[in-house]
């Protein structure tokens, strides 16, 4: 048992080494704004920047500002790529205690489908975020030179515009807001609802304007733990379960008696792909806690789901598996049971994990390669000996394996 645990660690370290070194941790901080972005930002009347900055994380939105602390006039210049047909790149201040969407007085821009570029204010309230119209309303910020246009070489759209900071604003605590959506209402001057990841989610930071420096509320706090959870879910359910299952199926005595200790292999599979996938839950719930204006409930209810049936299984497995009853019938039920929550929680796990890679935006980087890799590899393993199984139980069946004593009697 003691060599077996000893085993079963070093399974262990080596995954989670592996893990660790194809999932490394990528740098989301936002970053200064490019060169050629700044340089427009002097020519057009922010010529001492105060503050500029590219969020990489966001949509690769780029921001500049210049404040005249004297008289409290502020310049803006916020610039990204809209790349589908139709568009629209929103920015807003909110005089609230957080930078969110809700609260914040902001800046459109608006490009319709036959290349009109639309602008104007709006207020985002509550009815917004449960999808009431988004129309042009006044706003408590006093605007001037207001303009949204694009800049070719650039090749972005760009909301300029010089506000007077109501004293509620304050310089050194300045939450500010910005969002990019594609779809627009036809013939209106109305943005709808923007794509919910947390490219969309992130978009909003307190920023100190006397030293130019900026916190997000999120993407700096909170984005190495999704990535741990991320990993620490991949790891629990999606490959030390899936291991386990393989290990049952497989390695029990058919096709072949390879691992004579099979179901401790097996329940040293699911009890420690149980701990660490639970301990991914338990951070996936911490982050969905700590993360107060937004959601992700499908993600959420699976995971849920998941941990909720895998406990199930757990229990299952150690206080009844081992004590059976004297009925057969039942014991049949419950195998039953184990095998199909099993398989279920197999699927939904997958489903779950390709979730979340899209929730990060993972999907376009090597995440989803790896995962599909890993998720391939164990797939692989499981066709090959299931095709093993069946022709092996075929044969047995119709009695085609031949020694040769028979062979020479057929002859
Ligand atoms: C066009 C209409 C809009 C609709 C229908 C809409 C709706 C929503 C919804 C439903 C959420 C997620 C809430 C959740 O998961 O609980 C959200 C989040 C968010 N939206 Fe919007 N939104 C709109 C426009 C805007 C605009 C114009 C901005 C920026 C000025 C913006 C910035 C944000 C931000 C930063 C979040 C993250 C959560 C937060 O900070 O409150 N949204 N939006
Ligand atoms: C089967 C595996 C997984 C389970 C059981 C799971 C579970 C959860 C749960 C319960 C939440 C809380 C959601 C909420 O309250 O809104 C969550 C959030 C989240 N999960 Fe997962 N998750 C899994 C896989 C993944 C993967 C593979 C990734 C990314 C690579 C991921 C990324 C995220 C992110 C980014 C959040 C939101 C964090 C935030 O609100 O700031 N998840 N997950």
């Amino acid at each position: 048992m003691i060599e077996m645990s000893i085993s079963a660690c070093s399974v262990i370290f080596v995954v989670v080494f592996f893990y660790l070194s194809v999932f490394s941790f990528t740098n989301i901080h936002a970053h200064h704004c490019s060169e050629k972005f700044l340089s427009e930002a002097k020519q057009r009347n922010l010529i001492n920047i105060t503050f500029c900055k590219k969020y990489v994380e966001s949509n690769g939105v780029e921001i500049a500002m210049y404040l005249r602390e004297k008289s409290r006039r502020l310049d803006i210049m916020v610039g990204a790529m809209l790349e589908e047909q139709t568009g629209w790149l929103a920015w807003g201040l909110n005089p609230g205690p957080v930078a969110r969407m809700v609260g914040t007085q902001a800046l459109i821009g608006i490009k319709t489908r036959n290349g009109d570029l639309l602008k104007d204010k709006y207020n985002i309230t509550s009815y917004t975020k449960i999808g009431c119209q988004l129309l042009p309303s006044p706003i408590d910020l006093n605007i001037s030179n207001f303009n949204f246009s694009y800049i070719n070489y650039l090749q972005y759209h760009v909301i300029q515009a010089t506000i007077i900071l109501p004293m509620k604003y304050d310089v050194s605590r300045l939450n500010h807001v910005w969002q990019l959506g594609i779809d627009v209402a036809v013939g209106k001057e109305q943005p709808m609802m923007h794509p919910k990841g947390l490219r969309n989610y992130d978009s909003t930071e307190t920023i100190n304007l006397r030293t130019g420096k900026g916190r997000g509320n999120r993407v700096h706090t909170s984005s190495r733990i999704r990535e741990v959870h991320g990993i620490l879910n991949i790891i629990g359910w999606g490959t030390l379960l899936p291991i386990g299952v393989i290990i049952a199926r497989n390695f029990r005595g058919f096709p072949l008696p390879w691992l004579p200790n099979w179901e401790k292999y097996h329940i040293s599979c699911q009890t420690v792909g149980y701990i660490v996938g639970a301990t991914g839950w338990a951070v996936g719930i911490w982050l969905g806690k700590a993360s107060k204006y937004y959601s992700f409930p499908k993600h959420a209810t699976f995971g849920t789901c998941i941990f909720a049936f895998a406990t199930i299984q757990i229990v299952q497995m150690v206080f009844f598996n081992f004590k059976p009853g004297n009925h057969e019938e039942i014991r049949m039920y419950r195998r039953m049971f184990h095998h199909v929550v099993g398989y279920s929680l197999l699927v939904v796990s997958c489903i779950n994990i390709l979730k979340g890679i899209k929730i990060m935006h993972l999907d376009e980087t090597y995440w989803l390669p790896a995962y599909y890799g890993i998720g391939g590899c164990l797939a692989f393993i499981f066709i090959v000996f299931e095709i093993v199984s069946w022709f092996k139980f075929l044969c047995d069946k119709f009695k085609l394996w031949m020694d040769p004593v028979s062979r020479l009697h057929t002859k």
